[in-house]
């Protein structure tokens, strides 16, 4: 159970889902800390500075989170998404505190119909992004105290997102084309940053958790998602199926990623959440 005394830091503060967790999370004893702050590949930095404000609680959003990217710079987000996680749960360790860690659906081999439940071995990661955030998930090893968060799709107010892309092409465009052949788990930032303070408050046991809103079995395409976020904001665009092969990107999406809860309650409805989003935008 946390108290207003619990130290809890925060990395990768600036970026999308950090700045819900704030929110969430206000009224507890948070520290944000950005890049400007602490360089989480620098692990000089990262013994010193985590070692000086010994955190009871240290939740990292700190990432390399442009997948496309990640394809050209592979030092860069094998640095940040694997080895520095590495740093980090030693720090961690040494001050006998948590670490919570935030992961992907892209670790995952994307053959799987049904989806991926949290003890699944089925990784093979389809780009450089998933194999550097495997790397992350692998350093966890390092201590026993983690939490390890698998989340995919994700959106909310303050971030380079697809319900921000889509709605900017909307008002663009007449005609729109989305991948009708990747399926997957769309996740509202603020109910993800819900679920973490539900598993801190509750001293639910360390290990892997996998926190997405719900879908029908198997999830849900682009498509069906970009349909919906045009729909509710009654935006006037013709939007049309496509296939994986007729919009190739640098970097390989798994074809289905559908994250399996065997253990959280249940969240609401990726309509919903999806729903409240733009809402609040
Ligand atoms: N976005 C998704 O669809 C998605 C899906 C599944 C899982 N996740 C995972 O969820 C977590 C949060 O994602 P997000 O989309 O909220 O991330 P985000 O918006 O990209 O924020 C990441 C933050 O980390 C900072 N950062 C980058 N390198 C750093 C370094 N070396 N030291 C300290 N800070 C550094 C970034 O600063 P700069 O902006 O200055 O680089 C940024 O403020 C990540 O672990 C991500 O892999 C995301």
């Amino acid at each position: 159970m946390l108290d207003k005394d619990t130290k809890i830091l925060i990395l990768g503060a600036r970026g999308m889902l950090a700045r819900d967790l704030v929110n969430i999370f206000c009224g507890y004893n948070i520290i944000l800390w950005d890049i400007e702050d602490i360089d989480i590949t620098d692990k000089n930095q990262v013994d010193l500075k985590i070692g000086e404000l010994r955190p009871d609680i240290i939740i990292n959003c700190a990432a390399y989170t442009a997948v496309d990217d990640c394809e050209k710079e592979v030092d860069k987000a094998t640095l940040i998404n694997g080895i520095a996680v590495g740093y980090l749960a030693e720090a961690a360790k040494r001050n006998n505190g948590i670490l919570v860690q935030l992961s992907t659906d892209y670790v995952f081999d994307g053959k799987n119909k049904n989806g991926y439940i949290e003890h699944s071995q089925e990784f093979w990661p389809q780009s450089v992004y998933g194999a550097s955030k495997l790397l992350g998930e692998k350093a966890l090893a390092r201590l026993d105290n983690y939490y390890l968060i698998r989340t995919s799709w994700l959106y909310g107010k303050n971030g380079k997102n697809f319900v921000d892309t889509i709605t900017k092409l909307a008002k663009e465009k007449k005609e729109l084309k989305v991948i009708n052949d990747q399926f997957g788990k769309p996740t509202y930032t603020v109910d993800l940053a819900k679920q973490i303070l539900y598993i801190l408050n509750n001293d639910l046991p360390f290990g892997i958790y996998h926190i997405t809103n719900e879908t029908r079995k198997g999830g849900i395409t682009w498509y069906n998602f970009a349909k919906k976020i045009c729909k509710l904001q009654k935006l006037k665009v013709r939007i049309k199926p496509c296939s994986t092969k007729e919009y190739p990107l640098p970097a390989k999406r798994p074809s289905h990623s559908a994250l399996i809860n065997t253990k959280l309650p249940k969240m609401r409805k990726w309509q919903k959440a999806l729903k409240e989003c733009i809402k609040n935008k």
